[in-house]
This record gives C-alpha cells, structure tokens and sequence, in this order.
C-alpha cells in the first residue's frame, strides 16, 4: 500500500487519535454483531503494545448531529474491554473541557473511547471549529475506519489534514485485499452482484466490466435486465426508468466477450412474505401476480460451478430475499460455493457480509470487508476521501 501506516510511525507516549467505524448492527439496544470491533483490535492492541495513549472515535447510526441516549457507545466500549482483556474508559462526549482533561490524564497504554461523533453537526459538516477541536486532543491521527472512508466528515478527513495522519492495520488490509483483487486478479476474475436495485450498482458493473472474465447477477437488480430483454417480470421488484441502461451494460459485456449471468430460473412469491405461496419458474415465464424473490435452483447451480472454477471471486449483494428462509437458497449456495472455492474470495460489507455471517461461513472467506458504502465505491473505481488525505509513504 501507497500509504503509511502505524507500522511507519513513532506511537510510544503519544497521544493517537484513531477513527474506527464501530457502527454496529444494534437489535433492542444490543450489538447484533461485534465484527467491527473484533477488526479493529489488531490496531488496538499494536497501540497498546507500543504503549501509545490510544484515543477511540466512532459514529453510531445517524442522529442529524444530536445527542440520542439510544446512540450512545457504552454498550461498544464494554464489549471492546471484553475483548481486548482490558478497561475501555468511555467519555462522555468526543470534545471540549471535560474530554481535554480526561485525556490528559491518561497513561501509557491506556485507551478511551469518546462518545458519537455525529451527536456534533460539526462531524459531517466537517466544520472549522469541529475537526480543529478533536485535532487537539492528540498528537497523531489513523484512519482505522473503512466503512466509513467514503465520507469527508471531520474525523475522517478534516483532522486528517491537522495532524500527522497515517492508515490502521485494518484500513491497511481492506485495501489491499480489494485492490488487488481489482487490479492484479488471479484468472478467472467472476464478480457476484446483487440487491435491490440497477442504479445502486451501476457503477460497480461498468467497473468490473472493464475488469471481470465474469458476472452473475442476482438479486431484485436481475428483474430488471431481464425486463431489458422483453421478459414478463410479474410484480417483481424493478426499475423500469433503468430498462435502456440495462441493456446498454448487456450490450457492453456483449462487446467484451464477458459472460454476462442472468437467472435461467426464478423463485417467485405470490406476496412478498415469509409465509407467502412460492414455486420456481423459467425465468421468462415469471407469472403477472407473482413476484420473483430469488434465483432458482438451476441457476444456483450454474452460478456455483462458475464461482468454484473461478481463482478470484469478488460478491456484492444477496441473490434474493435471504432473511426470509424460504427465499436464502440463492445466497447461501453462492456462499458455499465461495467456501469451496480454492480462489481468493472477497465478499464486500453490508448484506453480503450479514449473509456469510448468518451461513456460518465468515471464517471460510479469504476477505470479508467490513465496509457496506465503502467497498461499494471502491469497487465503482473511486478514490476514498478518507484514504486519499493519509501520508503517503
Ligand atoms: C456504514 O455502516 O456503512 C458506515 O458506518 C457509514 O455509515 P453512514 O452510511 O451512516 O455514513
């Protein structure tokens, strides 16, 4: 990697500002998962060993720069203290007099975390008194946070310019694993994409087009290419201003001689429910009143053999409905065969993440990124902000 990380950098005794994306998934008030935190202790613990004074932020949901007590982060700082085996002190805010005098208080080797960012408008404003006033409360700032690189907020781009700034251990390894899928891909390169919608991914595809031998495409987003190719869609989800688009990207794969994956067959649903009437069908003869809501059995099985002949797999999006089990085949059987794989496999965050997570197969995954937003504009082609403004090496 072109930037310098913790590794680079003198830590001992110094005040070290680090920014980690500990936006869990919350169910009633409880961490639903903790894989953010359990990612960045390799940091954490790097500091500590080092004996830096390590100084925790984060942002958790999206309170519109207002104190919300459901948002609080005490809940992340007691499960990052179980698990790194030592007190997390968690502040009661992220700036001003009472946080200055905490941390001048703290030892070598100590670690607080400050409260939520974004309870400051000043956060995602990236204001000019926000991002000066957590500047000051350290020496040197790392960007350990790559779920939340994509966003020039105060903590993740204005103090980066305030202060000597370098990358984490786990910005470090998000980065390299997708980049060099991306760039320099063991052959054949399949990508996997998925979700709701065409337009949420469009850059994504016309990236991976350029890049991919391969790509199979799942999800609700499949409704609407294959309404691109004349085919009844029944009440499926689709984007019908997105219908020429779409074949412009199957006309484009035409072009490069990509194979271009669209479901043979379609699980639909006669509503959109747990408990709804389902069956598999051709997917050009989805009927008028049902909904497709995942891809059929053929095609989970044309896509598994795709994926285990593949050297790099890169998945983005669930096939279909998986929260619902009778509409999880799809998913799951693009994670098994992502588990069989003896390629590289990186799945990016969000759903697709959620989803290895829910089959038991995180583990079995070469890379599991913990960016949702994040990855996704990486794999678009873009520079992230938060990465852009580190030292380079
Ligand atoms: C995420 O969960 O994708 C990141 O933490 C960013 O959160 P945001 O979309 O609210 O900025």
């Amino acid at each position: 990697m072109r930037k310098k990380t913790i590794r680079d950098v003198d830590v001992q005794g110094k005040r070290v500002f680090v920014r980690v994306d500990f936006n869990v998934p919350l169910d009633d008030g409880r961490i639903a998962d903790d894989r953010r935190i359990r990612e960045a202790l390799p940091t954490i613990t790097l500091l500590r060993e080092h004996r830096a004074r390590t100084i925790l932020a984060s942002h958790l949901g999206r309170p519109q720069g207002k104190v919300d007590d459901t948002l609080r982060l005490d809940s992340v700082a007691k499960r990052l203290g179980e698990l790194l085996g030592a007190e997390v002190r968690k502040l009661q805010d992220c700036i001003g007099p009472e946080v200055e005098a905490a941390v001048a208080a703290m030892k070598d080797g100590d670690v607080v975390l400050l409260e939520n960012l974004r309870f400051h408008k000043g956060e995602e404003a990236n204001d000019l008194e926000f991002a000066p006033a957590l500047a000051r409360l350290a020496d040197l700032y790392v960007n350990d946070a790559f779920g939340t690189a994509h966003r020039a907020h105060a903590s993740t781009v204005g103090i980066a310019k305030l202060l000597p700034a370098v990358a984490g251990l786990l910005l470090e390894k998000e980065l390299n694993y997708l980049s060099s899928a991306l760039e320099n891909p063991n052959r054949p390169f399949v990508a996997v994409l998925g979700g709701k919608k065409v337009s949420d991914k469009i850059g994504v595809i016309r990236n991976l087009l350029t890049k991919s031998d391969a790509l199979l495409i799942g999800g609700a987003m499949s409704y609407t290419f294959l309404k691109a190719k004349g085919f009844e869609v029944g009440k499926s989800l689709c984007e019908d201003d997105k219908l020429d688009l779409a074949r412009s990207l199957m006309t484009d794969a035409g072009k490069r001689r990509l194979a271009f994956h669209l479901p043979e067959d379609v699980v639909v649903a006669d509503r959109f429910a747990e408990d709804a009437a389902y069956k598999t069908v051709p997917a050009e003869a989805i009927p008028k009143d049902w909904m497709g809501m995942d891809i059929g059995s053929h095609t989970a099985a044309t896509y598994a053999k795709v994926i285990r002949d593949a050297m790099t797999v890169m998945w983005n999006g669930p096939m279909g409905v998986f929260e619902m089990p009778p509409f999880a085949r799809g998913t799951r059987a693009v994670a098994e065969a992502m588990a069989q794989s003896k390629g590289v496999t990186i799945v990016g965050g969000g759903d697709s993440a959620a989803a290895v997570e829910q089959e038991g197969l995180a583990n079995q995954m070469t890379h599991v990124s913990t960016g949702g937003g994040a990855s996704l504009e990486f794999l678009e082609g873009k520079e992230l902000p938060g990465v852009a403004v580190l030292a380079d090496r």
